[in-house]
């Protein structure tokens, strides 16, 4: 049976999974994975999440590059739904690649950890994703560890991050006390299993107040969680799904990801609400337009560089989120700044564990094109090359170090090795118009530790990193005159991007600002998007 593009997408649901490191989203990974018939046995994805436990072993973990990218997009067909699970990474120096990830995904999945609610990355990733008002979904986790009073932490939804909580069950106890959830919509009340034998069996829900409540808890128990849901179903507004989809609602799941608890019930939530793909703004030949998912052309952008997988070829794959059409194997797709067409002939899906060639895809699927540097994070794709969609933003580097190559004979390797990652968007690259340096920028210092590793094992080149006597780069914007006489008066801190575009190094925040006053007419920016 073939469907429309139209008709494949609608039941498509591509989403994130956001977090604090530690609150479960490695384990909730692998066990949506197993509710939704991925993979069979526990452990593929939790390999992991351990290893990125401390520092070393996570860098190891980036080196294995088959492992990371296979669980870069997590795709699973279940219950007539098609699930594209993306990674976003668990780091704050990665708060880049985390945005462009987001700007892939249609819906986000919020872990808390019920004894900690809001900490600090979860509150920096909200704030991301709010940027593109995208459907957040909350899971409660750790439910069977002593939580928090429920109440607070949806109080803490509420006020931390402005955003009405509905929640759709309603736990009894936490801790050693938990006893399951009420499932507000439906009237049941589902058990938990304080220990099975092949940890994941719970009983199956009951009538909430039937007699057989009584077999799981006790009357001071039955007393509390029904009191407890009562209150929250008068204090709290009801789920509102279109509140949810403008990204003023989120309905709020409970569970234990570790025990296989709320698990399945989060993901039938994810399909019965999130959204599917919808129209996406582009640029045609200076115009604006829609696009949309069942539109005949195909199209996509670029979200994300990954190189290197396989240290042994130096292969790069590009991650593209399809926007519209019906992709096939072997089309011929073209990059719109450059113009150049590829044949995508070998593009790769990943479901769970095992790489397959995708045959055909639509709207809100992820294929992972093989190629040689043709493609970059950014890029939109189509049939024609005509759509533009709106860029993906790269962000001021917070760190600048001048990087030096041991031995002075591989400077050119290692320009060649610098524009290679930079154009992964792994670390941003400036060359200055004076001198022979390359200065390299991120967002986090992990960011240079993770690039000189890279270095050493993708490219054999010792690197050292000095300080730089810049504290910050600017990309310029206004008028070309305007831009040409400020770069032309100082000459000594420009620099060029991996894009050839001109970026102002200042030595402080301070001269920033006094440029800034003395040439009104430049703007200084702290993003830029690629044209
Ligand atoms: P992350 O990806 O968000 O960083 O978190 P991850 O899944 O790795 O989980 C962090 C820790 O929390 C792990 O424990 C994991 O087992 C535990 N955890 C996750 N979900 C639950 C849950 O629902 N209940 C309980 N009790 N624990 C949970 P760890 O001690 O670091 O590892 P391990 O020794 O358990 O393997």
């Amino acid at each position: 049976m073939t469907q429309s593009p139209a008709a494949q997408a609608a039941r498509r649901r591509t989403f994130a999974i956001i977090s604090h490191p530690d609150a479960g989203k490695t384990t909730l990974t692998e066990n949506l994975l197993l509710a939704g018939g991925a993979i069979r046995a526990a452990g593929q994805v939790r390999a992991r999440g351990e290893n990125r436990r401390t520092r070393s072993d996570w860098m190891k973990i980036e080196r294995e590059r088959g492992i990371s990218v296979s669980a870069s997009v997590m795709t699973f067909d279940h219950e007539g739904l098609m699930f594209n699970l993306l990674d976003t990474p668990g780091h704050e120096d990665f708060s880049e690649d985390t945005y462009r990830t987001l700007t892939a995904a249609d819906a986000a999945v919020m872990v808390l950890d019920a004894a900690k609610g809001i900490e600090p990355q979860t509150l920096k990733l909200f704030e991301v994703c709010r940027l593109r008002d995208i459907p957040i979904v909350t899971f409660i986790n750790k439910m069977d560890r002593e939580a928090q009073d429920p109440f607070e932490l949806l109080d803490e939804i509420s006020t931390k991050l402005a955003l009405d909580p509905a929640p759709l069950y309603w736990p009894a106890g936490s801790g050693g006390r938990f006893k399951g959830m009420v499932d507000l919509r439906r009237n049941r009340f589902l058990p938990f299993a304080k220990k099975t034998a092949d940890d994941d069996g719970h009983p199956d829900p009951i009538a909430f107040k039937s007699n057989a409540v009584v077999s799981y808890l006790d009357p001071d128990e039955q007393a509390e969680v029904e009191e407890g849901s009562m209150l929250v179903q008068e204090a709290s507004k009801p789920f509102d799904p279109q509140s949810f989809l403008e990204g003023h609602m989120t309905p709020v799941f409970f569970g234990s990801a570790l025990r296989k608890f709320g698990v399945a019930e989060l993901l039938e939530g994810l399909g019965a609400y999130a959204p599917p793909p919808t129209t996406v703004p582009a640029l045609r030949n200076g115009e604006t337009i829609h696009v949309a998912p069942g539109d005949r052309e195909v199209s996509g952008f670029v979200f994300k560089i990954q190189a290197n997988m396989d240290p042994n070829h130096r292969d790069r794959v590009a991650f593209l989120r399809l926007t519209s059409g019906r992709f096939t194997r072997g089309m011929k797709l073209k990059v719109q700044n450059t113009g150049r067409q590829l044949s995508v002939n070998s593009p790769i899906m990943f479901f769970a564990s095992d790489r397959e060639l995708a045959e055909e895809a639509f709207a809100g699927d992820v294929i992972g094109i093989p190629n040689h540097g043709v493609l970059r994070v950014g890029d939109s794709l189509s049939e024609t090359g005509t759509l533009r969609f709106a860029g993906l933003p790269n962000f001021a580097p917070e760190i600048l170090q001048r990087v030096r190559v041991k031995d002075p004979l591989k400077a050119k390797h290692l320009k060649k090795a610098l524009e290679g990652l930079a154009e992964e968007g792994v670390t941003q690259l400036f060359r200055p118009n004076i001198g022979a340096d390359f200065i390299v920028g991120a967002v986090g210092q992990l960011q240079f530790e993770v690039m000189a590793d890279r270095l050493a094992n993708e490219y054999q080149l010792e690197v050292a990193f000095e300080p730089a006597p810049y504290a910050e780069a600017r990309w310029l914007g206004g008028e070309k005159v305007d831009v040409e006489d400020f770069a032309g008066k100082h000459r000594g801190a420009m620099a060029s991007d991996i894009d050839e575009q001109p970026v102002f190094l200042a030595k402080s925040t301070w001269e920033i600002g006094y440029v800034a006053e003395r040439y009104p007419k430049v703007r200084f920016e702290r993003s830029k998007e690629r044209a």
